[in-house]
Order: structure tokens, then sequence, then C-alpha cells
């Protein structure tokens, strides 16, 4: 695929200055294609100190934010906050904040309107639970969710789609390229029939759930898939194999 490949590290809620300190500096020594967009997405806490340790062509991702600019909503962080810290992305609709933290999709909604509104780049995510797949829901699951951010974004350029299987998240049960492929293939219709054929074929898609240094190629070789958002693995160096994966 001609899409630039794009990988994502969601640190989650694990780490501290030394141990980050450490995975940075294995980063920003590393040799990375330069054909593909990076992105660390730190715990909020640390976004400044990930922006000023890691080297400039890594760019950064908070992992959550408020729909408003600023206010009396304790704990929160806004978009604005997100890019005075110097970080360019954020993550909204991750499954733990969907299904841990039970945001709906309403929610994440106006989330993805506001930080696009504010200059951020937004990683969405979306995926089905275990049941759901069994039951073969999966396509009108992801294309519902899809559809709720759709209706959030006026402009596309700063949107990536994150395709993360719940039952793949944390769980080493990494999705076969096929069934990857599958999912991708049928969103990127969905976006082809109801947003444009522009934005079908230049919207990065990327897989999540269990990626490692030994899934990661094949998974990279699948037309549709454009990158990916790892968890576990990007908190190691094989996070270095991952960047690299596409050929
Ligand atoms: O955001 C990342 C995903 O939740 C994947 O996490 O690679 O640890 O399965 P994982």
């Amino acid at each position: 695929a001609s899409r630039r490949f794009f990988v994502g590290g969601n640190w989650k809620m694990n780490g501290n200055k030394g141990s980050l300190g450490e995975l940075i500096a294995t980063l920003n020594n590393a040799s990375l294609h330069e054909q593909t967009d990076v992105v660390c997405a730190a715990p909020s806490i640390y976004l400044d100190f990930a922006r000023s340790s890691l080297d400039p062509r890594i760019a950064v991702a908070a992992q959550n934010c408020y729909k408003v600019a600023q206010g009396a909503f304790t704990g929160e962080i806004s978009p604005a906050m997100i890019k005075d810290c110097g970080a360019d992305w954020v993550v909204l609709g991750h499954s733990e904040r969907r299904h841990v933290f039970g945001e709906s999709d309403e929610l994440i909604g106006q989330k993805v309107a506001h930080a696009l509104q504010s200059g951020l780049g937004v990683i969405a995510c979306i995926g089905e639970k275990l049941e759901e797949r069994e039951s073969g829901t999966t396509e009108e699951v992801v294309c519902a969710q899809t559809q709720v951010i759709a209706e959030n974004v006026m402009d596309w350029e700063k949107v990536v789609l994150a395709y993360e299987p719940v039952w793949a998240i944390g769980t080493g049960r990494t999705a076969t390229p096929e069934q990857a492929q599958e999912v991708h293939e049928k969103l990127r219709a969905w976006i082809r029939a109801n947003i444009s054929d522009e934005v079908a074929d230049s919207l990065r898609i990327i897989y999540g759930g269990s990626v490692t240094g030994v899934t990661c190629r094949e998974l990279a070789s699948q037309d549709d898939v454009d990158g990916f958002l790892v968890g576990g693995a990007s908190l190691k160096p094989e996070f270095v194999d991952i960047i690299n994966a596409r050929a």
C-alpha cells in the first residue's frame, strides 16, 4: 500500500522515569525506517518528560483527554494541555477506556471532535469483544463504532483508525493476518461507501492486539494493514523491530 506506515506504542499505565528513560534511549539510538511514522503514547504525567527526552523524529501522544479545553473537571486533561507539553497526538476510544472506565461511543465522539478542533492528531480505537466475534457481529460492531467517530471528523488527514479486537489485547492471542486483513478491508469499504474514495484510499487503518516482534511482519504485509498500535511490546526493545516491520 502507498499509505505511510504508522506505528504507535501505547505505554498504558506502565513504567517510571527510570525505565521509560532507558526505553527512550533505546529508541533514540535505534535505526528506524524513515518511511514510518512513530508515536509513543505516554501517561499524561510523563508527557513533558517523554517529549523532552525522545528524539524529534518520534512523536508523542496522550492516552486520553477530555472533551473541552478547560474548567472544573478534576483529574482530566485537555488537548490544549497536551499540545502545551509538545505532544501532537491523542489516543481516543481505547478498549480500556470503553470497557474498564465505561466511556460511551457518544463521549468518545465528542472527544474526537474537540481534539481535532484543537489541532491534535487522533488515534481512534475500535474493536469487538470475544462474544461479539463469536456471535458473528464483528463487522456490525466495528462499523457502528466507526460511524460515531466519523460523525465527529471534519478533516480525516489527522485521523488514524486503530482496529483492536478486545480478545487480542494483552492476551498473547494476536489476530491472524487473515483476521486482521478481513476486518481492515471491511472498514475501508465502509469508509469508501460512507465517506469518500479519497479518505478510503488515504486513511491509515492500524492493527492492535498482542503485536510482537514475531507476529508483526506477516501482519504488516497485508494490503489494508497500515501499521500497529502496540501495548506490551512497545515497552521492550522489540518495539524497534515492530517499527521496522514493513519490508
Ligand atoms: O493500545 C494497545 C493495545 O491495547 C494492544 O495492547 O499489545 O499489550 O495487546 P497489547
